[in-house]
């Protein structure tokens, strides 16, 4: 029997993910994978739709989400903290939530450069130290960084965002030095275009160009993303840390 899917209960002993953004898009798969794996699951978004409404209803003892917005780090930080307490442990962190707004960067306002920033970064960094203290008390645990092939390529219009996404590898590279004597694993997954809402806005015309200048000729799938992140989370990964990870159907190769 799978604990998560067959039974409205969840073991009080199995393990517990923090997942930012698991309303929707990569958030949302993890969400549901972790779930039927026998995981208990904290998520957040700014706004709950039928997926969170539904495993809440689904999942009782096993799922907790709220109304976080990525720009409140105290609020941040206090979700962790809440989410150690009702559940007792925190044993992975996927940061997974990004924001991506595409403008010429000397048309950019300083204010949603600092949004950006504070979206794709400093969030993570806020999340990454009150989810890592729960792990140094429960005695280790592992933490997924999502971040972009923007990181590594250059795009017109993304500027903010991939030096935010950039800054989240090299955050990566060092919390694995410092947190792997703690017992914590510390690793980045840098994916290519795969469709959620994050892509839906892109032409016809933009993504056969993305689609000829992949080696293996397509977007990726959720699933897909979702795949990498579990490998990385899980015991088959247990000597992978610091690693960037990229995974997008070779088209930085
Ligand atoms: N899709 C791609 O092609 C692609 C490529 C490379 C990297 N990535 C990265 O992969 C990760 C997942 O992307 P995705 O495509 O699955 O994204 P998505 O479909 O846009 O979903 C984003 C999730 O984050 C939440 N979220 C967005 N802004 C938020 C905010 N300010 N505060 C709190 N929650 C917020 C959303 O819920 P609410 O809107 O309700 O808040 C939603 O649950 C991101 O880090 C993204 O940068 C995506």
């Amino acid at each position: 029997m799978n604990p998560a899917t067959d039974s409205p209960g969840a073991a009080p002993d199995s393990p517990v993910a923090v997942v930012s953004g698991g309303s929707r898009g990569l958030g949302r798969v993890l969400v549901e994978r972790l779930l039927a794996d026998g995981w208990r699951v904290a998520t957040f978004s700014r706004k709950p739709n039928e997926f969170t409404e539904a495993m809440a209803g689904k999942h009782p003892d096993a799922f907790h989400w709220a109304a976080v917005d990525l720009t409140d780090f105290t609020a941040l930080r206090q979700f962790a903290r809440d989410g150690a307490q009702r559940f007792g442990r925190i044993d992975l962190l996927v940061n997974n939530a990004g924001v991506l707004h595409q403008e010429l960067f000397l048309t950019t306002a300083p204010a949603r450069m600092n949004d950006l920033v504070g979206a794709n970064l400093l969030a993570p960094l806020h999340l990454a130290q009150a989810c890592a203290r729960a792990m140094v008390r429960g005695g280790g645990g592992t933490i997924v960084n999502v971040s972009s092939i923007n990181a590594i390529r250059g795009y017109r219009g993304v500027a903010v965002y991939a030096a935010a996404k950039a800054g989240l590898e090299g955050l990566g590279r060092s919390l694995a030095r410092e947190l792997g004597p703690l017992g914590i694993r510390v690793n980045t997954l840098t994916p290519g275009f795969f469709d959620s809402d994050m892509t839906a806005d892109v032409t016809s015309g933009n993504r056969e160009k993305i689609q000829r200048r992949t080696p293996l000729g397509r977007l990726g799938t959720v699933e897909e993303i979702a795949d990498a992140v579990l490998f990385l989370a899980s015991s088959e990964a247990r000597f992978i840390t610091g690693h960037t990870l990229v995974i997008d159907g070779g088209i930085t190769c």
